[in-house]
């Protein structure tokens, strides 16, 4: 097999990266390790930022976005006493909208294949050869078992910090935190207490009222590292949440949980996200912690940039934005690193009582001054593509 643009991943990013390259005239194979059905289930988080929104709407994916999609002004900030709403409007002029990750998954996989897109479903031991080389190349094992190769001008790793890719940059730079707490989330057969989202800091650990439509909701609380979700009964998180989202005069209404897992929370940043014809976009080049839910529009961000510098790479020999894509990307990679880094450590509780004082401080300033306020409601907005 031959194509221009080799995309390992049927993801987001890769999804959405075959999409605008197609808008481009520019061809491309998309090679994914698992099935369709078990990318289009993944749960994810569910807030866009005001210039992803733009963007699938740009490019003909707004449709059931603007349907089903549910515009917030904001955020509510939480702490012992206090639940102010940040109107992201009044600062900024952007909002956020509440669509999951898995719905535009599901959007970018129906509008693939009404366009005739080529993606291999179920392939294994994707290999990167040549990254190095004018002619790159992937060998994998088709579902029928068959060994096959896949040329390429140019080969796109959108493959998550699991894949392939990450590893076929040679001698990159590697920066790392990890958190000493993790997320249990889980989803609920419950109408959301709140109209909006609500970020709780609790001296029992962080909690998050989230939501995925009128009848369900999306909650999240800080658990210990190696936390077992068996020792989690449906009892127990809720009893949790309403302690820890508890305000007088305001009730957390329980339902059905649907789904209950433990996320870990890690900050990962690999540079540069580039080896000669190898691009990184997306989870294989960067991991953020999810307070702030900006993995997937960083995402978003990358393949924005990526697909008009491919274009004029393979179309026209210009290599100048190709040449310009990891520095330019990382800028607001590093932008979302530090956001998603302050917004977990403001809100997660620590066993410091020094850090106590200075995170109630901190949201204390962020929810009442308006400089504050601005900075965390452009930030959680989201800056624009280029930024
Ligand atoms: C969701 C997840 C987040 O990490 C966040 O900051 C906000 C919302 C969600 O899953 O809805």
């Amino acid at each position: 097999m031959r194509t221009q643009v080799a995309i390992v991943g049927a993801g987001p990013a890769g999804l959405l990266l075959s999409h605008l390259l197609d808008r481009a005239g520019v061809e491309s194979v998309v090679v994914e390790a698992r099935s369709r059905e078990y990318v289009e289930a993944r749960i994810r988080a569910g807030i866009l930022e005001q210039s992803t929104v733009d963007l699938l709407r740009e490019v003909g994916l707004g449709e059931r976005l603007d349907r089903e999609g549910d515009v917030h002004r904001g955020i509510y900030l939480q702490y012992p006493g206090e639940r102010v709403h940040l109107d992201f409007v009044d600062l900024v002029g952007r909002s956020v909208t509440v669509y999951g990750q898995t719905e535009v998954t599901k959007d970018l996989g129906r509008a693939r294949a009404a366009a005739g897109q080529e993606i291999v479903y179920e392939a294994a031991d994707t290999a990167i050869h040549d990254a190095g080389t004018e002619r790159p190349y992937l060998t994998f094992t088709g579902p029928d078992g068959r060994a096959e190769r896949l040329d390429a001008d140019v080969v796109v790793g959108c493959d998550g910090s699991f894949g392939p890719s990450r590893a076929a940059v040679p001698d990159p730079a590697t920066w790392e935190r990890t958190y000493p707490y993790s997320w249990l989330g889980i989803l609920a057969d419950a109408a959301p207490s709140t109209d909006e989202l609500i970020y709780a800091w609790h001296p029992d650990g962080f909690a998050l009222h989230s939501m995925r439509s009128a009848t369900v909701s999306r909650l999240y609380l800080q658990v210990p590292n190696g936390t077992d979700v068996a020792d989690w009964s449906d009892d127990r998180v809720w009893t949790a949440l309403a302690e820890r989202l508890g305000l007088d005069g305001w009730t957390l209404t329980p339902g059905p949980v649907t789904e209950k897992s433990v996320l870990p929370m890690r900050s990962f940043v690999q540079q540069p996200m580039r080896h000669g014809r190898l691009f990184l976009a997306g989870d294989a080049a960067h991991i953020v912690p999810p307070t702030g839910a900006k993995g997937l529009n960083l995402a978003v961000a990358d393949v924005a940039l990526l697909a008009p510098a491919l274009a004029a790479l393979v179309r026209n020999e210009d290599s100048a934005l190709a040449d310009a894509y990891s520095d330019t990307a990382l800028r607001r990679v590093w932008r979302c690193t530090h956001f998603s880094w302050w917004m977990t450590t403001m809100l997660h509780t620590s066993a410091d009582p020094f850090d106590t004082q200075l995170q109630l401080s901190q949201l204390r300033w962020v929810a009442t001054s308006t400089a504050g306020a601005t900075g965390l409601a452009e930030n959680y907005a989201g800056l624009p593509i280029g930024f």
